[in-house]
């Protein structure tokens, strides 16, 4: 297992970074890079712990949101995106196809089982998971509710059996508590534990004031 990327591997890794942070920024999505270097790191973490090829997990963490579907009309293209920035980059072909995969395979709604990922998909899709979980993981889901005006409490949403559907609260409830139970390695869901607990004594406090 190779821990440390070649000087030249750094060098991809540092121009492909840049070139995110250009589009992202061009696109008004700035406050996206932020995720993203947090899933770097993460990333990088749990391949630490997990093993995994290093630079297609570094490769595959900067470019999972390159394309997002919210800023191109609803259709997702970041794998076109990464294979386009790793080909004029001059990558390995078979670095391409495998960070591809990755970026290709991990969103939340395609919902593609484990058995069809690789390792390395695997360690990026928790890491990109982790990051919508905690106190980091509640401001995303405010910041997104906020910019579609949707309401954060709604009548209803003190439980899942009874909640609304259209607030933010409801959000966690269809997705931010199912997450952890469907991450992929035991580093991960061992480092997610207690986000989960921070997002329900949120959600108690959030209700008992509310009362
Ligand atoms: P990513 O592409 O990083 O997996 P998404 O684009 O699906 O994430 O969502 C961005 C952030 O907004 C995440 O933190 C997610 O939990 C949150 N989010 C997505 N949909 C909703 C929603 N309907 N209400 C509130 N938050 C949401
Ligand atoms: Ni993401």
């Amino acid at each position: 297992m190779a821990n440390e990327l070649q000087p030249a591997e750094q060098d991809l890794v540092k121009s492909t970074r840049n070139i995110v942070f250009e589009r992202l920024s061009a696109q008004g999505a700035g406050h996206g890079m932020e995720h993203v270097e947090r899933v770097w790191g993460l990333a990088k973490r749990i391949q630490a712990s997990e093993g995994g090829q290093l630079l297609s997990i570094e490769l595959g963490a900067l470019l999972h949101d390159v394309g997002d579907a919210k800023f191109h009309q609803g259709q997702e293209r970041s794998g076109e995106f990464a294979r386009e920035i790793l080909g004029n980059l001059q990558a390995r072909q078979d670095v391409i196809e495998s960070v591809v995969h990755i970026v290709d395979s991990i969103s939340f709604r395609k919902d593609l089982p484990a058995s069809k990922l690789t390792l390395e998909a695997k360690i990026v899709q928790d890491a990109d998971r982790i990051d919508a979980l905690g106190a980091i993981g509640i401001v995303r889901a405010i910041e997104f509710g906020a910019s579609r005006g949707q309401p954060f409490f709604l009548p209803g949403d003190e439980s899942e059996a009874t909640c609304s559907h259209r607030s933010t609260i409801s959000h966690f409830y269809k997705k931010l508590f199912k997450l952890r139970k469907r991450l992929n390695t035991p580093f991960a869901k061992a480092m997610t534990h207690q986000r989960e607990k921070f997002m329900n004594s949120f959600l108690a406090q959030y209700f008992s004031e509310y009362e």
